[in-house]
């Protein structure tokens, strides 16, 4: 190590380069919380030269590097714990003006979403990924996990949003992946295979992001449900009216529960099973005169775009009171929505045979098929051993999730989480043609091992 650091001495300043403790430790982990933390060091560069002198560093020190966005990832895809090269974007952090002609902006990987958003706040324009890590998520891990979140139902996933991408290849190149193009139909698209590799194929530097109209005034409706049959009779049927629907999120009582245990500044709702909230596009001056037409199911609340705060709370605020409940296992999951009714309900079952010592909390993205199953343990129980516990009940959750044609990843990707899962679902084959673009695209087998797959000795073992 010693050399090594005297080499990143040579293109780091002191303050890039951290080897103690504490930011080890805190740049090591990423939301989930069942591995330890160990990288050897924690890089901070601030310019595309420093990272591809690092990339070619790793390469002669032979180090593994795990690239590091705001590290608010679910499934470990930015857990360092053997040893790596953490190489934080946090510095680069550059937006330019949004370019009127292509209707883009580009922006560095560092930048957060929400300081991306607010670049955008007073413009026509908005890149419309959203989601409740907004604060912290940085755009390169965005584009490396092909973030989801609250709008997939109406702009799909980051993927859709992303012209180009900047990135320091496994040799320690700069590769522009799809140059300013808008059609670019030569051959391999390797930016759509960077987005979405979870930081396997290289490091992204910076990107050139594709903006869309701002919707001009949303209406949001909480209501309330006694089924999944009728939250998805609402949806068909309000995806079915004149309007664009921006939003259509469920979540259970017991997640409504957990948030005014944890949330005492919110009221409580109206008793129900399910809730759904969603929001519609109004494209009016008046969207409240929308719902002359629309009759709504029987407690609904309403809520302007100014009001909106309020009712998203509710759903925003699940995760983190679940953290604060416990230990968190979770599964994020999709099937066919038209096949969604009949999933959960064998879910339900399934869940209250196999986790009859935990808590069970269900919540997600309903119109993308999207269910989030929170699993939280006591902390009187080891992480590990409750860790243990929830992993030998997969087999049994994934058997479920297979014979419905699901995924086992919607949104939050494989990252260490999800490799055996991922071998089941989508089959031995098509794992090794992901190790296989890895190989040829990482030839030094640098850029965060141990995630989405491991080695292909391991694979079959
Ligand atoms: C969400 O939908 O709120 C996120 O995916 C976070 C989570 O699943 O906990
Ligand atoms: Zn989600």
């Amino acid at each position: 190590l010693k050399k090594a650091l005297l080499a990143l001495g040579n293109v780091l300043s002191p303050d890039e380069i951290s080897t103690d403790e504490s930011t080890r430790l805190s740049y090591g982990q990423d939301w989930t919380r069942f591995s330890h933390p160990d990288p050897e060091v924690v890089l901070r560069p601030r310019t595309l030269d420093q990272l591809q002198a690092i990339v070619r560093l790793a390469i002669e020190f032979q180090a593994k590097i795990v690239p590091s966005g705001g590290r608010t990832g679910l499934a470990g895809g930015a857990v360092a714990s053997h040893r790596e090269w953490v190489v934080s974007l946090e510095r680069f952090k550059r937006i330019e003006p949004v370019d009127a002609l292509d209707l883009s902006i580009r922006c560095e990987a560092g930048v957060t979403l929400l300081e991306l958003q607010e670049q955008l706040r007073n413009s026509l324009w908005h890149w419309p990924v959203d989601l409740a890590s907004k604060g912290s998520a940085q755009i390169g891990g965005l584009l490396s996990t092909n973030a989801g979140g609250l709008r997939v139902v109406r702009y799909g996933h980051v993927r859709r949003w992303v012209q180009s991408i900047t990135l320091v290849d496994g040799t320690g190149n700069i590769q522009v992946l799809n140059g300013e193009l808008d059609k670019n139909n030569s051959g391999y698209n390797f930016r759509e295979l960077v987005i979405g590799a979870e930081g396997t194929l290289g490091i992204i530097a910076s990107a050139q992001l594709k903006l869309t109209r701002r919707p001009r005034d949303l209406l949001h409706v909480l209501s309330p449900l006694n089924s999944i049959g009728e939250c998805l009779e609402l949806l068909a049927e309000v995806r079915n009216s004149a309007l664009d629907l921006e939003a259509f999120e469920f979540f259970s009582k017991a997640c409504v529960a957990a948030v005014l245990q944890n949330r005492a500044d919110l009221k409580s709702l109206p008793e129900a099973n399910w809730y759904c909230l969603w929001t519609w596009d109004t494209a009016t001056e008046d969207p409240l005169s929308c719902l002359s037409t629309q009759p709504l199911p029987g407690g609904s609340l309403v809520a302007t775009d100014i009001e909106a705060k309020d009712l998203w709370a509710y759903r925003e605020s699940i995760t983190e009171s679940l953290a604060l409940r416990g230990w968190v296992y979770k599964h994020d999951v999709s099937v066919p929505p038209r096949q969604l009714s009949s999933f959960v309900k064998d879910l339900e079952i399934l869940c209250a045979k196999i986790y009859s010592e935990f808590e069970v909390f269900l919540f997600g993205h309903l119109a993308d098929g999207n269910v989030h199953i929170n699993i939280v343990g006591p902390r009187s129980v080891a992480a590990e051993e409750f860790l243990r516990e929830c992993e030998s009940k997969n087999a049994d959750l994934y058997s479920l999730v297979k014979a419905y044609s699901g995924s086992c990843a919607a949104e939050h990707g494989i990252g260490i989480l999800k490799k055996q899962e991922l071998l089941l679902t989508r089959g031995p084959t098509q794992v090794e043609w992901m190790r296989l673009v890895k190989a040829s695209l990482d030839p030094h087998q640098i850029f965060n091992p141990g995630k989405i797959f491991d080695k292909s000795a391991e694979l079959h073992s």
